[in-house]
């Protein structure tokens, strides 16, 4: 077997073999297949594409191409979750201590933000003394304890997934439902998951602009998870706007507080809520509640303390600071340094997220590079969301930075030259998406 064989057979359209892909799998692994070579691959696959036996192949052999997490000490079904990524996803922090108080007990492996959307691993470090590396061995201990752990990726869970995504990074390839559904379930499934939810955003700021692309993505994941045995929902989610009311490191956390003490924005409490009610049912802890009684009871506990209860126990637990009244502490203080006017009076149309997102890496809050520091004091404030009536001058967003962090002035202008674009204001009130936009299971 050798590799232009197996470009070869991909270019015209065939499907490949177990053993082909098996053989591409090792190799990348290894290290002894050349870029050129798997590069040549990755975009035979983004043009002609794979079909279901083929994606849950590359998925298994990328999941295994490294250890894979026994989870077997989780009492009933372990879950896991994943966002395809946004602009304000807040949505972890809330949902692990919301689903440990019906007593899912998770381990989850988040990663760090680069380009436009933001890190759960980073939102945790923005608490001062949070720990996010910690050791797989210890992940039974944490769980334990609290019922939870969250950590950074270990770099020995699916590596040939980390080769293949840098590679794509660069040669155009990572659009591509086949790549990014084995991409992420193998992920999932070395994570030790028995079931798993995903959050398939859907919208200018993410990585499926329309409906039907996002719905393919979830469709796809949904057959890989029931050929590899792994019971799997997706619910699809708007990303046509920011999720709730800030993104930034620290002013996100801010909100997961008044989130997980019932004051949340809707839209953060419409898709906590659904991903919640699907990952306590797989976990089998839904007490044979029906789906209304459940959702309700699922709400009642973002606001009766419960949720609150737990979030505090999950930040304490991992060496976070809570001062004296609860609130955890920060490793800076944002304040607002600029505010983005409105030019004209309407309703707010749109806002392309992807744009909001880019000001929000330019102020500082995210990375452009893997290298990059961040400041995570730096984010934007949202005053006005779609559907909302603004007149002309009224402020649209406030831009924030760390009280230890100076943003370079013209920095801070093209971070409010791209909010002006992304606002779009006009004379008739829009029909507002709704958060949830479907669920496929
Ligand atoms: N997220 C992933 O983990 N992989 C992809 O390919 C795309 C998004």
């Amino acid at each position: 077997m050798n590799m232009r064989d197996i470009i070869i057979a991909k270019r015209d359209r065939q499907s490949l073999t177990d053993e082909q892909i098996s053989f591409f799998v090792k190799g990348v692994t290894d290290g002894v297949i050349p870029d050129y070579q798997t590069s040549a691959l990755l975009m035979a696959i983004v043009l002609n594409g794979m079909d279901d036996r083929e994606m849950t192949t590359l998925t298994l052999e990328m999941a295994s191409s490294g250890k894979q997490m026994d989870l077997s000490y989780i009492e009933g079904v372990a879950v896991d979750k994943h966002s395809t990524g946004g602009v304000g996803d807040k949505i972890t922090p809330v949902l692990l201590p919301l689903i440990a108080s019906f007593g899912v007990e998770v381990v989850k492996l988040s990663g760090r933000g680069l380009g436009f959307t933001g890190g759960t691993v980073d939102k945790f470090e923005s608490i001062k003394g949070f720990n996010v590396e910690v050791d797989t061995n210890d992940f039974r201990q944490y769980v334990e304890k609290s019922g939870m752990v969250i950590s950074g990726q270990t770099p020995d869970l699916a590596p040939a997934d980390k080769i293949l995504y840098a590679l794509r990074d660069v040669t155009g390839t990572v659009d591509s439902i086949p790549l990014i559904a084995s991409s992420i379930m193998s992920k999932k499934i070395a994570g030790g998951a028995k079931g798993i939810v995903l959050d398939v955003t859907c919208g200018s700021g993410a990585f499926m602009k329309d409906y039907d692309m996002a719905k393919e993505l979830a469709e796809a994941m949904i057959r890989i998870g029931k050929l590899a045995g792994r019971k799997t929902v997706a619910v699809i989610t708007n990303m046509d706007e920011p999720l709730g009311r800030f993104c930034g490191n620290i002013l996100e956390m801010q909100e997961v507080l008044n989130t997980v003490t019932g004051k949340g924005e809707d839209d953060v409490v419409e898709v906590v809520t659904e991903l919640a009610y699907h990952l306590i049912t797989i976990a089998g802890k839904d007490a044979g509640m029906s789906p209304e009684v459940l959702r309700s009871e699922i709400k009642a506990r973002l606001s009766d303390g419960s949720c609150y209860e737990k979030y505090k126990l999950l930040i304490s637990s991992q060496g976070g600071e809570l001062d004296p009244y609860g609130a955890p502490v920060y490793v800076d203080r944002p304040f607002d340094c600029m505010h983005v006017n409105s030019p004209d009076a309407g309703y707010v149309q749109s806002i392309r997220t992807d744009l909001i997102g880019q000001a929000s890496v330019l102020l500082g809050a995210g990375r452009l590079k893997k290298t990059d520091t961040i400041d995570y004091g730096a984010g934007i404030g949202f005053f006005a969301k779609v559907g909302d009536r603004v007149e002309r001058g009224d402020s649209l967003c406030a831009l924030y930075q760390g009280e230890n962090s100076v943003i370079p002035e013209e920095r801070l202008f093209d971070a409010m030259d791209l909010i002006l674009e992304a606002y779009e204001v006009g004379p008739e009130k829009p029909v507002k998406k709704p958060s949830i936009l479907g669920v496929v299971t």
